[in-house]
């Protein structure tokens, strides 16, 4: 307990706005923004560690207690939800599930539906909400080759720019929800180290407003 407190970052897509994040709120960022292969880091001059991890692996971690709190996509907190709180929508990573495919497919409902997704579970219970039949096929990613290949009708994914989309002959047939990074903790973390994690919950809080 006397060690320091310990905050999964995912890598990638939220990286970059994570550090900005961060260092905005005042911690030294230097160590995560050498180029390394380093997977633990230590903030200088402050009491918290960094774990770098995929975004699915951040709830993970935050949900044994490993990392005390995290940083996530929405997307993979209601792909994979997990008894965390989530106390912060820290307003980047900003994108929507949709559901896209051809543009002809807007106008020929399907009794029967084949998805193709990185989201199984999502793409399921918006189906499944509606009453539309369906057929989910995992997919890793790419999954906008799958309409164009005729494994499936339409995908269900996230949409940033659109560029993909566009690149591929695709449109947006319907928004599911928006997305967003958040700020997750642990629950006991948060009871038994309250003191600490509401400074670094309120230290982030305070940059979002400020901008
Ligand atoms: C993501 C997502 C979309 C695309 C959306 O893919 O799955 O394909 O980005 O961004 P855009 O609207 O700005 O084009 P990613 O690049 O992560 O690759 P993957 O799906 O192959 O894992
Ligand atoms: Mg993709």
């Amino acid at each position: 307990m006397n060690e320091n407190p310990r905050m999964a970052l995912t890598k990638g897509r939220l990286e970059k706005d994570t550090v900005n994040l961060l260092e905005a709120a005042g911690l030294d960022m230097e160590p995560v923004r050498k180029p390394s292969r380093k997977l633990i880091l230590q903030v200088p001059q402050f009491p918290l560690d960094l774990i770098l991890l995929k975004g699915p692996d951040v709830a993970t971690y935050v949900e044994y207690g490993v990392a005390d709190l995290g940083v996530v996509g929405k997307d993979v907190l209601l792909e994979d939800p997990k008894p965390v709180y989530e106390v912060l929508d820290l307003g980047f990573g900003r994108c929507r599930m949709a559901v896209a495919g051809p543009p002809e497919m807007a106008a020929t409902p399907k009794k029967h539906l084949r998805v193709a997704s990185k989201y199984p579970r999502i793409a399921r219970e918006y189906f499944e909400g509606r009453g539309q039949s369906v057929e989910i096929i995992g997919q890793q990613g790419s999954v906008e080759l799958a309409p164009l290949m005729g494994l499936a009708d339409v995908i269900v994914d996230i949409v940033e720019t659109g560029n993909t989309l566009k690149a591929n002959g695709l449109v947006v047939l319907e928004e599911i929800v928006p997305i967003s990074a958040r700020l997750v903790v642990n629950k006991i973390s948060y009871k038994t180290r309250r003191h600490e994690m509401n400074r670094l919950i309120d230290m982030m809080e305070k940059q979002l407003t400020n901008r």
